[in-house]
């Protein structure tokens, strides 16, 4: 008999096919989002699990799953996993690293490129008919090349905006970072480090690359966004929660900074409304990873540490070790 694994959300029907050869899958195409107390009842039971990012793994759902020995992420961030939990039960937790580095790099400038230049808004406007003549400030945005980046979070991502920035945009780039990079990184990214003040008073444009946690909830509140240049431009790739996203609306109508790229939000899919009704921000629905090579990268690397772990007790990328030596 194959082991049974739950696969919580859609996936690529090649990766489904590849985990099938394998596995008894309890899968879930139809991409219905499950309630927790769904998620316990499909996960009860099986070995594995694959899950994206909005399937929250704590000492409840562990409990509830006494059978369970790996839940693989098809995310590079895991917010979404009680990772201690997940040791103290024993179970091994993986996630998707450096197959989404470049992709989601490069979408940190697309949306930096979008909120600067004012692409969406001045879009509606077109869309809306309300273009009747060229004027000379007609969405007059803020310079790329050669400004400020602001760069909150220096992991591989990080390191991947600040190179474009740096090579590709002539931009001065500055970070801030738990722990400075090493010399050989600095100068590879050109960035210099700077305490997290200065950043913020600094930037021409702000993009925060840094994972969520307790410690970063609100790491951008009233206070941060008060510091920031009324010119400045934020953008946020990394998750939620990371902003005060009612206190950004209030400073984005205030024209207390400039504009916002956001791709992320508190409690997402749920945007705060009144950043639906603020102009000078652009929004995504979380698809800074989203390319179809990319997310089939993610998804491939989910399977495989399923089928390693559950076949050879090995796996790709652990986020737990610990879990394996035992
Ligand atoms: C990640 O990998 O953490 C992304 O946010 C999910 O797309």
């Amino acid at each position: 008999m194959k082991p049974s694994i739950l696969v919580a959300r859609a996936i690529f029907p090649e990766v489904l096919k590849k985990l099938e050869q394998v596995f008894d899958v309890d899968h879930n195409q139809a991409d219905e989002v499950l309630s927790a107390a769904e998620l316990q009842s499909r996960m009860r039971g099986k070995l594995g699990a694959l899950t994206t990012g909005s399937e929250r793994i704590d000492a409840e759902v562990l409990a509830a799953c006494p059978q369970l020995k790996i839940v693989a992420n098809m995310a590079v961030g895991y917010n979404n996993f009680d990772i201690g939990a997940m040791t103290a039960a024993g179970v091994l937790a993986t996630n998707t690293p450096d197959v989404l580095t470049e992709t989601t790099a490069d979408f940190g400038f697309t949306l930096l490129m979008a909120t600067a230049r004012r692409v969406t808004e001045s879009e509606h406007f077109l869309r809306a008919g309300q273009w009747t003549k060229w004027s000379y400030d007609m969405f007059a945005g803020a310079e790329v090349h050669g400004s400020t980046l602001g760069i909150l979070g220096m992991g591989r991502i990080g390191q991947g905006v600040a190179k474009r920035g740096a090579h590709g945009f002539g931009m001065n780039v500055i970070y801030h970072n738990r722990s400075r990079l090493t010399p050989e990184l600095e100068a590879e990214c050109k960035a210099r480090y700077v305490s997290k003040d200065e950043l913020l008073k600094t930037a021409d444009h702000l993009v925060l690359v840094l994972p969520y946690s307790a410690a970063s909830h609100h790491a951008i509140g009233a206070a941060e966004l008060a510091l920031m240049k009324p010119t400045a431009c934020l953008v946020n790739i990394a998750r939620g929660g990371i902003v005060d996203d009612a206190a950004l609306a209030v400073a984005l109508r205030e024209k207390r900074i400039a504009a916002a790229g956001l791709d992320v939000f508190e409690g997402e899919p749920r945007v705060h409304p009144d950043l639906l009704t603020v102009p000078n921000v652009v929004l995504t629905p979380h698809i800074a990873s989203a390319t179809i090579t990319t997310r089939m990268a993610m998804a491939t690397l989910a399977a495989d540490n399923l089928i390693r772990f559950l076949t050879e007790g090995k796996a790709l990328t652990p986020l737990n070790p610990q879990v394996l030596e035992r």
